[in-house]
């Protein structure tokens, strides 16, 4: 396995590779992901809903997103490690911003935070940075926003929304982004971004001409229960795997068919003898 990539690595690649990246929130999972040759792990704010199980992803917090980041960072040897800054933590203040920031990599041992918004968020973006720590943005959709943008809706369909995107983009790398996530972008939008753009934009929902693709672990493999975004795709269905397993053990347990002497300890002949 090559040494681990590193944000400014990954700013280089624009024009060379595509570029991948996948949620991930544990140990093992991240070792599978790392091992496979995956990018990055964006430890996201979306376990709040594919490992917390809650409604959408506002309510998790910075312990709980270090606890993971931890754990994910542990694992990964190959993979650049994005911790997801969550709601609340970077908005409020600058100084908020950066330390929270700085926690992903003092304490979660990430090597680079994402965070979400625009123009916004520019002066946040600017003192991370400022602080030496990489940031990659989002734009699009963005979900922790999404009362405001009305729900889980496709972003910038119109030529007017699609040049306030591009300008916002340019705004971002100004301010030091190494990548840009572009989440449920029309096709021809997200490829104009990624044309005009100097560093990669991931995308999600945004088509195939974007510089990488991300996308959430749990629905790539099947195993998140509520419904799937359309952009994304299903690899392998591994809740029905799951389920059949232990479907499988119950059967076995209550018909008495496990354990067998394979799966159990017995004394010595001797100490048998004894009882
Ligand atoms: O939290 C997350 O999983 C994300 C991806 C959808 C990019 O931000």
């Amino acid at each position: 396995m090559p040494d681990r990539l590193t944000a400014p690595q990954i700013r280089q690649t624009k024009d060379e590779r595509k570029l991948t990246m996948l949620t991930a929130y544990d140990y093992p999972t991240a070792k599978l992901l790392d091992q496979s040759g995956i990018d990055m792990l964006l430890v996201g704010d979306s376990l709040a809903m594919t490992v917390l199980g809650h409604e959408d992803t506002l309510s998790v917090g910075m312990e709980e997103m270090l606890h993971h980041t931890r754990a994910v960072a542990r694992a990964a040897d190959y993979s650049l490690v994005v911790g997801d800054m969550p709601f609340l933590s970077y908005q409020t203040s600058l100084n908020q911003a950066v330390y929270n920031a700085g926690r992903f990599l003092k304490e979660g041992r990430a090597q680079a935070v994402k965070l979400e918004g625009g123009r916004s968020v520019l002066p946040q973006i600017e003192a991370i940075v400022a602080a030496g720590i990489p940031v990659q943005g989002h734009l699009g959709l963005t979900p922790q926003s999404s009362a405001q943008l009305g729900g889980f809706k496709v972003q910038a369909k119109s030529a007017a929304t699609a040049g306030k995107l591009l300008e916002e983009a340019h705004a971002l790398v100004q301010a030091g982004c190494f990548s840009i996530v572009l989440e449920a972008v029309p096709a021809e939008i997200a490829e104009k971004v990624a044309e005009e753009i100097p560093v990669p934009i991931i995308g999600i929902g945004a088509g195939a001409g974007c510089d990488g693709q991300v996308l959430v672990f749990h629905d790539l493999v099947g195993l998140y229960q509520g419904q799937p975004p359309k952009f994304a795709k299903q690899y392998v269905n591994l809740a029905d795997v799951v389920s059949e397993a232990a479907h499988t053990f119950k059967t076995e347990v209550e018909e008495g068919t496990f354990p067998t002497s394979e799966h159990s300890f017995f004394l010595p002949q001797e100490e048998r003898n004894k009882l």
